[in-house]
């Protein structure tokens, strides 16, 4: 079991620690936490405490707590030190080595990896003595989970909110390889597009990369689900730790997915073409004069299969909905038509997310709609496995 220690310094995104020992306890983490001073203005050291499962340690000079564990030995039995939130004062304490309290002592005498999360005030964060001791901290090898930008709770709007728990959780499982949340699971990922064939040379196709189904995969993977991706013809590395089936068809990818089954969880991210040739030439299809009209038929709906899979089918199932247009309303009566439990939304027009690197989505559960911010499609993909572990905690 991997071990954190958790700093917990002042501010008002304390309350978010909370939700990160939760999370991190539940992901299977041993957390220690530690509360300064001015943290325990914002939340108490009780309900730290029963959230980690472990004593909150606040004071340097406690002999109880001296007698326990000393604090050279707390800073070093821990495989990774967590700041969260890191304040504008515990920042510039850590760049100039003071170590006048429990916190700033134990970062000091430490010999783990330090991740800080910010969180503060966008002009204190964008401070000339901010951004000097973030540069110092960063050369020093101190690694950083940016804060977000949005309205504040001062009033303000800007950088400075404290990034969320389930990407700091996301960035704690990058740095000490797989947590094991979904352990014992198996999930169905399908990805990329399909290729209908007209002749043995022409296909239909779509401009799906793959990027996005991959990227989930390999996230749940991570988080350790035994990972069946089926993934349709694409141009971009297998991720590493899952059963890849190769497939170019829809009736191909169904099959897959069928012989796959059961599954705990089914993420459909492919992009299935709608339709394929009703009987596709067994010889190239000569060039004349009259080019031939193509008799479309319906393909099988591969996530609608497997949410209506009765007894097999799995508990979470994960569709997607890329939408020109009217995004919240069609992907919102996707859901309820398929069947499905969660509806990945985007809105594709223009946006160079079909084929990108990025992508920026809607969540629909039965709970309503989410809107996430644009984000790298790996990043992405991390957030919405650590989603998924959630249900299975
Ligand atoms: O194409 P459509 O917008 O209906 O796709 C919505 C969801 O259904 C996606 O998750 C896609 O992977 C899935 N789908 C499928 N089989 C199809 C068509 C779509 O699994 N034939």
């Amino acid at each position: 079991m991997k071990r954190l220690l958790l700093i917990v310094s002042g501010g008002i995104a304390a309350y978010k620690a909370l939700e990160l020992a939760r999370l991190a306890a539940k992901a299977g983490y041993s957390v220690t936490p530690v509360l300064t001073k001015a943290g325990a203005q914002f939340i108490t050291p009780l309900s730290l405490q029963a959230l980690c499962g472990a004593k909150t340690h606040m004071d340097l000079f406690s002999l109880t707590e001296e007698s326990e564990m000393g604090h050279i030995e707390l800073s070093r039995a821990a495989d990774l030190v967590v700041v969260v939130p890191a304040s504008a004062d515990i920042l510039a304490k850590m760049a100039a080595g003071i170590a006048d309290d429990l916190a700033t002592t134990l970062l000091l005498a430490t010999d783990k990896s330090v991740l800080v999360a910010p969180a503060m005030n966008v002009r204190m964060w964008e401070h000339a003595a901010t951004r000097a001791n973030m540069a110092l901290l960063k050369a020093r090898g101190v690694l950083v989970v940016p804060p977000d930008e949005g309205p504040m709770a001062c009033g303000e709007f800007g950088p400075g909110r404290l990034a969320e728990p389930p990407v700091i959780l996301s960035a704690i499982a990058g740095l000490l390889g797989k947590n094991n949340m979904l352990a014992g699971r198996h999930a169905i990922v399908t990805s990329g597009p399909t290729h209908e064939p007209i002749d043995p040379v022409r296909y239909i196709a779509n401009r799906s990369s793959g990027r996005q189904g991959h990227a989930i995969a390999a996230a749940l993977a991570a988080l350790g689900a035994r990972v069946t991706l089926v993934s349709g013809p694409v141009n971009i590395p297998d991720p590493p730790g899952v059963d890849i089936r190769r497939v170019e068809t829809a009736t191909e990818m169904l099959k897959a997915v069928e012989s796959a089954m059961p599954a705990d969880i089914a993420v459909c991210a492919a992009a299935v073409g709608d339709w394929r040739t009703t009987t596709p030439a067994s010889h190239k299809i000569k060039k004349n004069s009259t080019p031939p009209a193509l008799q479309l038929m319906e393909n099988p709906d591969i996530l609608a299969w497997i949410a209506a899979a009765g007894p097999q089918r799995p508990r979470l199932v994960v569709g997607f909905a890329a939408e020109t247009q009217n995004l919240t309303d069609f992907a919102a009566g996707k859901r309820v038509v398929k069947n499905c439990d969660w509806m990945v939304a985007n809105n594709v027009a223009g946006t160079g997310i079909m084929g990108g690197q990025e992508n920026e989505i809607m969540l629909l559960t039965a709970r309503g709609a989410e809107a996430w911010p644009r984000m790298d499609k790996l990043e992405l993909a991390h957030r919405l496995a650590l989603r998924i572990g959630e249900v299975f905690a």
